[in-house]
């Protein structure tokens, strides 16, 4: 059995969750659920990060102390996860006492090794960012990172010799052309490379910034939030605490991340576990944004979609669909009102739903509600059994290499393939004409194409697949064995009368506003 370890980013608790977090969560989600479907044992990690600059102001706008701020909303991460049927197998918080230990562990042996030193150190400080700049990067005495004003600030801290290891990771990176993905992101980082790398300040003097775990050698810091959120892809899994657990799962098969982090993980991340002695993620993965115009989704920026506003005018399902349909991973998707409804009615309503509901119908009026006899096939019902298991047998290249959208891609051109089947065979036809040999072939025929399509779409629609399954008297999850072979509905089962599946959509669903401002309530 292969094992599988994914993560999502931790999610800073500063606010409640949007699309944006929903996203990756929904794709880690998905990875999960396709390797579990594959057979492979699966680890999938998500969680939130609660310490640093950012929720130590939100906490003081809400004139709450950091740990409420903190307690409060994840509670807002954990219920949309449920919502979402998000099947993460642990969800980390910083402010566990399993993680914290951990940091602390890795700074004491870092700072016993000398990896990192006490230095005096003036430079840029962006408070949004959490970050120091050199002069040469500020973008007209602004932050290159978000544009706001900086200060220069002189003071005592804490480095990690970060700058010394570059050759060794420009080299890593290069011999391993798995380890940044896509490509674009991986030359990327070697042009960052290219320039001389500092060594990495870690920490943050407590009259500064008080929110923070403490330095074990020096109790007049807090740890850089990085430092301290990285660690819980280790900390979660057992490092330092459960070995057993942290070999079988340790290294990450993949880190998922949006383009807005990947410094922090292909940069800082490595190097701290090559400094600890361990061995590197396979992948890391940056995925596109969100946008909302031309607009990246945010929260600073005010124009985000609130996911549960959303889901209760389209349901889970179809939302999780066109998040993982819409979006080439790697690149940037817009999210507008427009192209939901036109995905979902095409793909959703009057292909799948309506593939279903042409079939059941014809087996109810004409096969006594059972799933009926089929004849040998012929090169029509060849043709669309070959496409069908052609997708299967593709399945896991399209997971491994990210295709989700690809795979979705071909599994509704089946659905189409299948009602342009129907239109020519026209059992509606058959069936007023008595030819019940050949109108059992052809119900069969889609059936089979449908149970084996909600397969392939089980990780993506878990509960509307679940239900289409239980129309054909199949098990509600699908086994990758069966789904490789034709012929597995048994004939004579009961056909249960469902509800469409997918409803059309003929007006707006989602409340204006995603174009001009925030929905949120
Ligand atoms: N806490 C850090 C991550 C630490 S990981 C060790 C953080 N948190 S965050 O709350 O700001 O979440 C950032 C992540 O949310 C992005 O990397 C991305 O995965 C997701 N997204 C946030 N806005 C997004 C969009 N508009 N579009 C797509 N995903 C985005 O950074």
């Amino acid at each position: 059995m292969k094992k599988f370890y994914v993560t999502t980013p931790i999610y800073y608790v500063n606010d409640k969750p949007h699309i944006g977090h929903a996203y990756t969560t929904i794709l880690a989600d998905v990875l999960a659920r396709y390797h579990r479907l594959m057979g492979d044992d699966v680890f999938f990690l998500t969680g939130t990060d609660e310490h640093g600059q950012k929720v130590q102001q939100a906490a003081a706008n809400g004139g709450m102390t950091c740990r409420e701020q903190a307690d409060r909303t994840v509670v807002r991460f954990k219920q949309l996860w449920q919502h979402l049927e998000i099947t993460h197998d642990d969800f980390i918080r910083t402010t566990e006492s399993r993680h914290t230990r951990v940091v602390q562990a890795i700074l004491q042996d870092l700072f016993d090794r000398q990896e990192i030193y006490e230095a005096e150190y003036d430079g840029w400080y962006c408070v949004g960012c959490e970050r120091f700049f050199m002069e040469r990067d500020l973008a007209e005495r602004q932050c290159p990172e978000c544009r706001r004003p900086v200060e220069c600030i002189t003071e005592r801290n804490y480095f990690f010799r970060m700058g010394k290891y570059r050759d060794w990771l420009i080299d890593y990176i290069q011999q391993h052309p798995e380890f940044i993905q896509p490509e674009f992101r991986r030359n990327e980082t070697l042009g960052f490379l290219r320039q001389d790398l500092n060594d990495l300040c870690i920490s943050r003097p407590k009259n500064r910034l008080a929110w923070g775990i403490e330095l074990p050698f020096d109790s007049d810091y807090v740890t850089y939030v990085w430092f301290d959120a990285l660690v819980n892809y280790i900390s979660a899994p057992g490092y330092r605490a459960d070995d057993g657990r942290f070999a079988k799962w340790w290294p990450a098969d993949i880190h998922l991340i949006g383009k807005d982090i990947i410094t922090t993980h292909t940069v800082y991340w490595p190097i701290m576990l090559k400094a600890m002695g361990l061995p590197m993620p396979r992948t890391v993965f940056a995925h596109g944004w969100w946008l909302t115009g031309r607009e990246k989704m945010s929260k600073s920026a005010g124009n985000v979609v609130n996911p549960f506003d959303l889901i209760e005018r389209v349901g889970v399902d179809a939302f999780r669909y066109f998040l993982m349909v819409e979006m080439t991973l790697g690149q940037d998707a817009s999210f507008t009102e427009d192209s939901f409804i036109r995905r979902y009615n095409a793909d959703l309503a009057n292909d799948l739903g309506n593939l279903l509901s042409r079939v059941t119908k014809i087996m109810k009026t004409s096969c006594d509600s059972r799933v009926p006899l089929t004849e040998d096939p012929g090169s029509e019902e060849q043709a669309l059994r070959d496409r069908v298991l052609d997708a299967v047998h593709r399945l896991a290249g399209c997971v491994d290499n990210f295709k989700i959208d690809t795979l979705l891609t071909h599994s509704a051109d089946i659905v189409r393939e299948t009602n342009r089947y129907l239109e020519r065979t026209q059992p509606w036809i058959l069936a007023r004409e008595g030819s019940t040999a050949k109108l059992g072939t052809v119900l069969y025929t889609a059936a089979e194409t449908l149970r084996i399509v909600s397969g392939i779409l089980f990780p993506v629609m878990p509960a509307k697949m679940g239900e289409l399954r239980e129309v054909f008297g199949l098990p509600r999850v699908p086994v990758l064995d069966d789904l490789r072979r034709w012929g597995v509905l048994q004939p004579g089962n009961t056909v249960r009368p469902v509800p469409p599946l997918f409803p059309r959509l003929g007006m707006p669903v989602i409340r204006d506003g995603i174009e001009s401002g925030a929905i949120e309530k």
